[in-house]
């Protein structure tokens, strides 16, 4: 074919350069030379695993930084899992099988885990504003007459902390006093701006989070006696001997993931700041199209993931597909919601779940990394402008 260019039947065209496409996730570790310092203490101590003096010195610095007991765990989703079992340890066999209610707004994970705790999901709808739970949606929920309806006993709750939103524990912890229900936070992406009261919020240190350890997670709590019990599930039901005094997992974090974590730690000054900009940057280009973003992102707090809310009348899966052509990823990160899996499609769901459904069609994840670059964002900002077919709107190259 070659041979045939420029001549008069195969016009030469000069070769179009693509600009690359942006992810919509660029995770970013500490490379070797931050991790070589932990690595070596690792050598020097031969201890690899069953919390070693890595995990305690992660364990310790977390904890000073949240004025919280805190338990380094493999994942948050094993954390969620022991987090659940811990706190209902104490309650008798028939509470501990029962209905674990949750917002059907999150990822998978957060079902999973109350499976692996013995509980039956129940999803409930979300605040139209914060995406979230809230505690007066659950009252009404246990008010509608849930336990006789799937004839299970509300054992547990668990509220997200949707894309990385800073929760306050205080009406979750007045809820679950109030109640005798007790309450778990799936605050996975909420490292930053994390605040923590009695329930155990659990941290993800995934490499697609800002602070990370590869794979990894932690529970915090301000009940150290909950922290040792969820330390006892996570390690077999051993605490102290080797005899199972509960049931349990294992659910360590390695030495080598809590190198990761330090180092991931140590920079986190650095990347807030990175993450900050690349956030304040999203907003400024795409407020003014009529994007809608989580109260506070990219000013008051900052996760790893940016999820927008499109102007009214624009549907995410569209605008998906017009960014995609123009090489900008997305990703409907919690797709049209966890009751719609087919792994969860026989778990009961609590009330009608239209904001849900609202926000699986009318909102989407957009490229977000620390290193997010100046032409990177205005390629987004001018792509969505197109998408949503604004002024700048580009014409059709003539056929
Ligand atoms: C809301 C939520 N819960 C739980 C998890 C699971 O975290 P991990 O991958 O550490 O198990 C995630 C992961 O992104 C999440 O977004």
């Amino acid at each position: 074919m070659d041979g045939l260019a420029g001549t008069a039947l195969i016009p030469r065209r000069e070769p179009v350069a693509m600009p690359r496409a942006i992810p919509v996730a660029r995770p970013w570790l500490p490379d070797a030379g931050a991790l070589l310092p932990y690595l070596r203490r690792i050598d020097a101590a031969r201890i690899y695993a069953n919390w070693g003096p890595l995990n305690a010195e992660l364990e310790r610095r977390l904890a000073e930084r949240l004025g919280a007991a805190v338990v380094t765990v493999s994942t948050a989703t094993d954390g969620l899992a022991c987090a659940l079992r811990a706190v209902l340890e104490d309650r008798p066999a028939a509470q501990r099988r029962g209905l674990c209610l949750m917002p059907s707004w999150t990822f998978v994970a957060t079902a999973h885990a109350a499976v692996a705790a013995g509980l039956t999901p129940c999803f409930l709808d979300v605040d139209e504003a914060c995406w979230t739970l809230t505690p007066d949606r659950v009252r009404a929920a246990l008010r509608g007459g849930l336990a006789r309806r799937t004839e299970l006993p509300v054992s547990a709750i668990v509220t997200v902390a949707p894309f990385g939103l800073p929760l306050d524990p205080a009406p979750w912890d007045e809820l679950a006093a109030g109640t005798g229900i007790p309450v778990v936070i799936d605050a996975a992406a909420a490292f930053d701006g994390l605040r923590v009261g009695m329930a155990p919020a659990v941290v993800s240190m995934h490499a697609t989070k800002t602070v990370c350890a590869g794979e990894g997670g932690f529970v915090a709590t301000r009940d150290a006696d909950l922290a040792r019990r969820v330390k006892r599930t996570a390690n077999f039901g051993f605490f102290g001997a080797r005899i199972a005094e509960v049931a349990g997992l294992n659910a360590k974090l390695s030495e080598y993931h809590a190198a990761v974590g330090l180092a991931s730690l140590d920079q986190w000054p650095t990347r807030r700041g990175d993450y900050m900009a690349a956030g304040i940057a999203l907003r400024a280009g795409l407020e003014p199209l009529g994007c809608g973003f989580l109260p506070g992102f990219g000013e008051a707090w900052v996760s790893s993931s940016c999820v927008l809310r499109l102007p009214p009348g624009r549907r995410a899966a569209e605008v998906a597909v017009a960014l995609g052509l123009d090489g900008v990823g997305t990703r409907a990160w919690w797709g049209a919601g966890c009751h719609a899996s087919p792994a969860f499609a026989p778990c009961p769901v609590a009330e009608e779940l239209r904001t849900t459904a609202r926000l699986a069609e009318t909102t989407l994840g957009l490229p977000f990394f620390p290193d997010l670059q100046a032409p990177d964002v205005a390629r987004i900002v001018t792509a969505m402008d197109s998408a949503l077919g604004g002024p700048k709107r580009r014409r059709r190259p003539a056929a």
